[in-house]
């Protein structure tokens, strides 16, 4: 390098420098603050913390400082929640949509989506019968495995893609059709970048700014699936459009057409193309991976525990299937009211595995007072599920899984607040009643139709997640499906 040059980079070093130092200091004097940590300039309190285990770093913060404190991530500023009293109080008590959620600002479409999951007028068939038409199905192809050892992953991911499918475009796909395993491998891609413990601090904080630009890893790829499957949606909506009756809307992307043309006069409406289908895609993207490694989860919890298992299969359970559904029907959501061993058994999966720790990112959208502090508009907040999910308080053993922990002395379902794997408050999961009836529909129906029988010790199997990350993502395993 030539004299000129190394001035011309040492002045542009200092430049930099210069920038970041201003922002960082302005933003860490800013407000009256939560404590936390002191951060460095530019990583912020990044060298404070695990990033292997970071829930263990958030656990140990919140002993020092408290449920609620204040971190930096680089220049950004994060304010963690930690335990159920401050979540409740910020996204419920709060409950104005101050911790909203993350740059999302399009009430009106997030309105619809959950009216539109609600329907159950949507064309002929009810989203409940859309479920159940899938159970058949993924029985069907679990039946053809003929009780050989299988790994489970790609027919339960198919299961709720399909579901998915299903209400947004009215079809569902065979499970070898191209363009349907195509975009189950995008979602999939997508979903293991997220569960690594760096994606989400990227994506979430630095997807709006150039910085993203330049980081090392794999949200370039996360970038172009995310196109990738919004030209599949597109594709999906230009057939739509043209077969559109408007009396008779059958799916998702027909309600949403037939709102645009309803709308069409009124300036202040979002239903626009564009939004159709970020929210097509959103719908993908949250509905399918999530669902799908709760139910993998749930089969290796099953195998791992034979004495949940034989209580889980030949005695409550299985009694309470064949008491309560027989062998001759498929089961319907208006079973789970008389079946509170299964309903248990549901709710202890979803709590132990606890699929999203640290929940999604949300924002402050104006300067509020919360508590004696002050948090400036814009503030990113996380609000954790996993301490609420492993309070010991409420879970004896949190670390065991015992679907005890969901019933009574006298063996009836016990509700739990503290039960909140989708969140709560304004914000919480779009998805929530549709998760819940599929994952009670498809566990019962492979329970009622097949026994689990593990490849080699039970005592061998691992839960650990095969990435330790924002998501929790089952390790790979097999089982074998007996039929019944
Ligand atoms: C076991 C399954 C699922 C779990 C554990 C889960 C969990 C979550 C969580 C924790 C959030 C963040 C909420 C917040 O920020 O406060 C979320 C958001 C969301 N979920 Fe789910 N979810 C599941 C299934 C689904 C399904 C099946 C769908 C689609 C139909 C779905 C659609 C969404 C959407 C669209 C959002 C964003 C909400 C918004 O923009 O306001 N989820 N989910």
């Amino acid at each position: 390098m030539n004299p000129w040059e190394l001035t011309t980079t040492a002045l542009l070093a200092c430049v930099i420098f210069l920038i970041f130092w201003c922002q960082w200091s302005q933003g860490f004097k800013r407000g009256k603050l939560p404590p936390g940590p002191t951060p460095l300039p530019f990583i912020g309190n990044i060298l404070q913390l695990d990033m292997k285990n970071i829930l263990a770093s958030f656990s140990q913060l919140a002993e020092k400082y408290g449920p609620i404190y204040t971190l930096y991530f680089g220049t950004e500023r994060v304010v963690v929640l930690y335990g159920y009293d401050i979540l409740k109080e910020a996204l419920i008590d709060q409950g104005d949509g101050k911790f909203s959620l993350f740059k999302k600002t399009w009430k009106q479409i997030q309105r619809f989506s959950l009216m539109t999951l609600r329907n159950f007028g949507m064309g002929k068939r009810s989203i409940e019968e859309r479920v159940q038409e899938e159970a058949q199905c993924l029985v069907e192809k679990l039946r053809k495995t003929k009780g050989q050892p299988t790994d489970p992953t790609f027919i339960l991911g198919c299961a709720p893609c399909n579901v998915i499918c299903s209400i947004l475009f009215h079809n569902r796909f065979e499970y070898n059709d191209e363009k349907f395993l195509n975009l189950m491998n995008l979602l999939k891609e997508n979903f293991q970048v997220l569960s690594s413990p760096w994606a989400q601090v990227r994506l979430e904080l630095f997807s709006y700014s150039v910085v993203v630009l330049y980081l090392p890893g794999k949200h370039k790829q996360f970038s172009r699936n995310i196109e990738e499957i919004k030209t599949f949606a597109l594709e999906r909506v230009k057939e739509h459009h043209k077969m559109l009756d408007p009396s008779n809307p059958q799916d998702y992307i027909d309600c949403y057409l037939s709102k645009m043309q309803q709308e069409k006069d009124n300036p202040q409406s979002e239903f626009d193309l564009e939004n159709l289908i970020a929210a097509t895609t959103d719908l993908l993207a949250a509905g399918t991976e999530t669902t799908s490694s709760t139910l993998r989860y749930g089969l290796l919890l099953i195998l791992k525990h034979p004495e949940v298992q034989s209580k889980v299969q030949k005695l409550p359970c299985l009694q309470e299937i064949e008491r309560v559904i027989g062998r001759n029907r498929a089961p319907s959501i208006k079973d789970r009211q008389d079946m509170p061993y299964v309903d248990a058994g549901v709710h202890e999966i979803q709590r132990f595995i606890d699929l999203s720790p640290f929940n999604l990112a949300h924002a402050v959208t104006q300067d509020i007072q919360f508590q004696k502090y002050v948090l400036p508009k814009g503030t990113t907040i996380f609000p954790l599920l996993s301490p609420v999910l492993w309070d010991s308080k409420e879970f004896p053993n949190p670390d065991q899984f015992d679907p005890q922990h969901f019933l009574d002395k006298n063996g009836k379902f016990k509700k739990s607040d503290y039960f909140m794997p989708f969140s709560i408050g304004k914000r919480s999961c779009l998805g929530e009643g549709l998760a819940k009836m599929e994952l009670f529909l498809f566990f019962t129906s492979i329970l009622q139709n097949f026994t689990l029988k593990p490849v080699g010790d039970p005592n061998e199997i691992s839960l650990k997640s095969n990435y330790v990350g924002f998501i929790n993502i089952p390790p790979h395993y097999q089982l074998c499906f007996v039929p019944l």
